[in-house]
């Protein structure tokens, strides 16, 4: 049978909790500007409408990492898929991920960026699963905490497939 989707957070739930968050990372960086790095691809979404949300000066960038491939859980294997375009060094940055999981793609990535010596580095995840952590990520801003379920849309993908959704669903098995 197909999978079915259930509706968990909707689009208004998500878009209050992220004006609720762009009103936090503005205090906490108040002259700005502020480099916004999204992780690709699944954090595109939240990246536009949370740069929208923040009222200092933001700049992007993008890089893109990818360990999960056609599966619902992380193959370990962590691999650069397109790098930063620009120079953090000296840069207020705050990474900007759709979901923490096993913490297995922001610890790697954390390592790489601080080799790039920015002034400071913070983490925004829209949703966060700290029941499958296998290595420990300090999270800054922190959108909703999720039950062990496997989710898709706004962003969110299963082998592809669901990412434009406005909500963000349970998928569940047939
Ligand atoms: C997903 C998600 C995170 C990562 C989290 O990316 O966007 O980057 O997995 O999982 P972890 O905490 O277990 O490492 P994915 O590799 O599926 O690529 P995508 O963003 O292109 O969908």
């Amino acid at each position: 049978m197909a999978p079915a989707l259930r509706v968990f957070l909707t689009s208004a739930e998500i878009q209050k909790r992220i004006g609720e968050m762009g009103a936090s990372i503005a205090k906490d960086y108040p002259s700005g500007p502020l480099y916004l790095i999204g992780i690709l691809r699944g954090s595109f979404m939240f990246l536009a409408d949370l740069s929208r949300a923040i009222a200092v000066p933001t700049r992007i960038d993008f890089i893109g990492i990818s360990s999960y491939g056609k599966d619902k859980s992380s193959s370990g294997q962590v691999k650069v898929t397109k790098d930063l375009d620009v120079s953090i060094e000296g840069c207020d940055v705050v990474v900007v991920e759709d979901i923490i999981d096993s913490g297995i793609t922001l610890s790697y990535l954390l390592s790489l960026l601080e080799q790039r010596r920015p002034r400071s580095i913070r983490i925004a995840a829209l949703l966060d699963k700290p029941d499958r952590r296998q290595r420990p990520v300090h999270v800054d801003y922190v959108g909703f905490e999720i039950p062990d379920k496997f989710v898709v849309g706004y962003g969110l993908d299963y082998a592809e497939d669901y990412r434009a959704l406005r909500d963000i669903c349970i998928l569940e098995e047939g």
